[in-house]
C-alpha cells in the first residue's frame, strides 16, 4: 500500500516524463546506446524461444520492441508507471504492425501479473528512480517462473565532485531535485543512482541463483536465475 509520500513521488515521476519523455525518446534513439547498449543486456537473456517477456519500466518502449523484433515467437509485455510512455511505446508498436507485444501501465513495486507469469524479465535504468527498490527486486522475482531469467540493468553513481555534491545535499533541497532531474537524463551525477555495493545489495536477499554482475560503460549489469 502507497504512502502519501510514495504517491507523491511517483505523481512527480508520471509529471517529469509527461515532460521530458519526448525529449528522453528522442536521445535514446539518436544515441550510441541505441544500437549496441541495448544488444548487451538482451542478449543476457538469449537465446529466446517462445518466451514470455516482461520490460518493467519500459519507457519508449525500446527494449521490449527489440525483443519482440527479434523473436517473434515470444510474447512480450512492457510495462511503465508513466502513461506518456506507454503512449510512445503503443504508438511504435502499431507503426511497426508488431502483434507479439503490449504495452501497459503499470508498477514495479505492484506488479499485478500472476506469480512465474514470465520466462525472462529485463528492467533498464528503473531501479534508481523507484522508491522501495526491494519490493521492486521481489515482484521480478515473484513474476518469474522457477527457472526464468532476470536482466537488469542500472548506472553506478560516480564519485566525481558533482555527484558528491548532490549527494550531499538533503533529498527535498533544489539542488537535489536539480541533481535528480539533470543526472536522470545526462550523466552518473544523480543522486538518484546507487553505488556498486548499494546496487549489488538488493540482489543478495535468496530469490536469485546464479547471480552475475558485470560492469559496462558507467553501468552495473546483473544477471540472476530464479
Ligand atoms: C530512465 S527511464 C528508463 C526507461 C527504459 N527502461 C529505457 O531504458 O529506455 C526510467 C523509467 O522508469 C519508469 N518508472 C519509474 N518508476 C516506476 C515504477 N514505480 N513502476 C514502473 N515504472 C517506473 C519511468 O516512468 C521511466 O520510464
Amino acid at each position: 500500500m502507497d504512502t502519501d509520500a510514495d504517491k507523491r513521488e511517483k505523481t512527480a515521476v508520471r509529471g517529469f516524463y509527461e515532460v521530458w519523455g519526448p525529449l528522453y525518446t528522442r536521445l535514446r534513439d539518436l544515441g550510441r546506446d541505441d544500437h549496441e547498449d541495448k544488444s548487451v543486456l538482451i542478449e543476457m537473456l538469449a537465446p529466446f524461444d517462445n518466451d514470455t517477456v516482461l520490460d518493467v519500466g519500459t519507457g519508449p518502449g525500446a527494449y521490449a520492441l527489440r525483443v519482440a523484433d527479434r523473436a517473434a515467437d515470444c510474447q512480450v509485455v512492457g510495462i511503465d508507471l508513466s502513461p506518456a510512455f506507454i503512449d510512445i511505446a503503443c504508438r511504435r508498436a502499431s507503426e511497426r504492425q508488431m502483434d507479439n507485444i503490449e504495452f501497459k501501465l503499470g508498477d514495479i513495486e505492484d506488479l499485478g501479473f500472476a506469480d512465474g507469469q514470465f520466462s525472462k524479465v529485463l528492467c533498464a535504468g528503473v531501479l534508481s528512480v523507484v522508491g522501495n527498490r526491494e519490493a521492486a527486486v521481489a515482484e521480478m522475482a515473484r513474476v518469474l517462473r522457477p527457472g526464468g531469467r532476470l536482466a537488469v540493468r542500472e548506472p553506478v553513481r560516480s564519485n566525481g565532485p558533482l555527484a558528491r555534491f548532490f549527494a550531499s545535499r538533503s533529498q527535498e533541497s533544489t539542488a537535489s531535485r536539480i541533481g535528480s532531474a539533470v543526472g536522470l537524463m545526462f550523466g552518473h551525477f544523480s543522486p538518484d543512482f546507487m553505488t556498486g555495493p548499494e546496487l549489488t545489495a538488493l540482489f543478495d536477499g535468496g530469490l536469485f541463483s546464479e547471480v552475475t554482475f558485470t560492469e559496462h560503460a558507467r553501468d552495473l549489469v546483473i544477471t540472476a536465475t530464479k
